[in-house]
């Protein structure tokens, strides 16, 4: 989707969209030169400016009709604006029309981003695999003009886009299968960061076992696909700032269970299991795209979790870069085993003060919280309320879950230091229990599992069915709120 800024409407413009928020209608119209019309369609269609409701009215001139949209912005904050820009492209995307002009007049240049951000994301589509489409289900809505918007707008535009690109970017790596996306692939696709100032770094099984890694090796090890650490880097201070904020994203590229298999119903899902990485990428895409003055270092954990005659058994026993000992009681729990040693290699290496970890983590999770929060738990509660108020602000909701001693011994082991899972009960707790193992003291840590959020079974406020690109905005925001100037 292109977005475009002009000074003033164009008249041949055949889609001319006015946003109005709740209780203005009147007022907004009142200049039209079809206000008459407008507002009738306003009462045909009950349009009060609710956000995302729409009222359409249709003029002729000259035998060419002219479509005009009423679209409700509500209350006119930003989520409101997500929303309404989201049902406008949910209309017209695939209704024939190629271009619409959004007459921003008098719209706040914070709640018109807002409002792009859902034009764009909503019409976001993977049509890659899909040879017959028929043409009445191809997107045709290509091109946004913005009329009349603040001077600052364009500007504006430029960031907001880039963090977008970030979202686009986290939901192509989510939705691509597991015959496509596979560890080393999952690399090639994050080679693009490089052209805009990331450096890469990948580990290869070589590395990591020379670096210790027997717990993220031991998932790996049952796959024909080898398994990778990517590294990304972004430093936009110009090295001023000493140690970076981290994050750790879960990239498990296909996720069977191993020898503790998955049922059948819905394995498909497993191909998501790489989402907290596909989200970490992003948000180095965003933070890359847009030139944060901020110095953030993201890691991925990319294995593939496969039974065969070599994969580990239920009762193995590995040993992690950090030197603890695991007892791999359930394969299935495999997340944790590369999230662990991703984390200490990155504590080894860039000794950061703050440390994010993004996991598809626990089915738990979902009981938990359904699909409309992550997770977030913490060891720092200022850590947490940023990532909180992070996620609050860009639709990218948390709720923060406990942790504690008595959750934490349930994961003791009579053979090793720990087992990979604790009882049923508070699955995602002690999940993050095992993860809490491998912080280094002094680090603030949060463990984000968003096991619920990262795949849609339906649209909602700038997502179509799928991939939802959770995390990219938060960690995006997360930064621009707390590390930079
Ligand atoms: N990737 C799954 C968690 C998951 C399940 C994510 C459903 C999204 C949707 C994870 O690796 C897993 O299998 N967890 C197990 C842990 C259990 C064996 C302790 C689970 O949640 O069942
Ligand atoms: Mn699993
Ligand atoms: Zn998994």
């Amino acid at each position: 989707m292109n977005v475009e800024f002009a000074p003033s409407r164009p008249d041949t413009a055949t889609t001319v969209v006015l946003p109005v928020a709740k209780g203005v209608l009147a007022e907004r119209i009142a200049g039209e030169a079809a206000a008459e019309g407008l507002r009738a369609a306003a009462s045909l269609a009950r349009f009060e400016g609710e956000a995302g409701s729409i009222a359409e009215y249709v003029e002729t001139r000259g035998g060419v009709a002219r479509r005009i949209l009423l679209l409700g912005t509500g209350s006119a904050n930003e989520s409101d604006a997500v929303k309404a820009g989201s049902a406008l492209t949910a209309k017209l995307l695939t209704s024939g029309e190629t271009a619409l002009v959004l007459d921003a007049g008098g719209v706040a240049t914070p709640v018109l981003m807002r409002m792009l951000e859902g034009v764009v994301l909503r019409g976001w589509r993977y049509d890659r695999y899909r040879t017959r489409l028929p043409a009445t289900q191809k997107p045709t809505l290509d091109r946004i003009v913005v009329a009349s918007a603040g001077d600052d707008a364009s500007a504006a535009w430029t960031k907001a886009s880039a963090v977008i690109d970030g979202v686009s970017f986290a939901r192509e790596l989510v939705t691509e299968p597991a015959n496509i996306i596979y560890p080393e692939s999952f690399v090639e696709r994050c080679q693009r960061l490089a052209a805009m100032g990331v450096e890469l770094q990948v580990l290869d099984e070589a590395a990591m076992a020379a670096a210790g890694m027997g717990a993220l090796l031991g998932v790996g090890q049952g796959s024909e696909r080898p398994s990778r650490l990517l590294v990304m880097k972004w430093d936009g201070t110009g090295g001023a700032a000493k140690t970076p904020v981290v994050f750790v994203g879960k990239g498990v590229t296909f996720d069977t269970g191993g020898i503790s298999l998955k049922p059948p119903a819905g394995m498909e899902d497993m191909k998501w299991d790489m989402g907290g990485a596909a989200a970490v990428a992003g948000a180095m895409m965003a933070l890359a795209g847009r030139k944060a003055n901020a110095y953030v270092v993201g890691v991925c954990g990319l294995v593939e979790n496969m039974p065969d005659g070599k994969a580990q058994r239920p009762g193995d026993v590995v040993t992690s870069m950090s030197g603890q000992t695991i007892e791999v009681i359930n394969t299935d729990a495999e997340g944790r085993l590369v999230l662990c040693d991703a984390i200490t290699w990155v504590q080894k290496n860039y000794s950061p003060k703050v440390l994010v970890d993004l996991a598809t983590l626990t089915g738990a999770m979902i009981v938990s919280l359904g699909h409309e929060h992550g997770g977030i738990f913490a060891n720092d509660d200022a850590l947490a309320t940023q990532l909180v108020a992070a996620g609050g602000a860009v639709g990218d909701p948390l709720w923060r879950m406990p942790l504690g001693e008595a959750y934490n011994k349930l994961i003791d082991s009579p053979i090793a230091d720990m087992k990979n899972v604790g009882p049923r009960e508070g699955g995602s707790i002690t999940a993050a229990q095992f993860l809490q193992r491998f912080i280094d003291e002094g680090v603030a840590w949060a463990h984000l599992d968003i096991a619920g959020m990262v795949w849609a079974s339906k649209p909602g406020p700038g997502w179509d069915k799928g991939a939802t690109g959770y995390g990219v905005r938060l960690l995006d925001r997360y930064i621009a709120d707390n590390h930079e100037g």
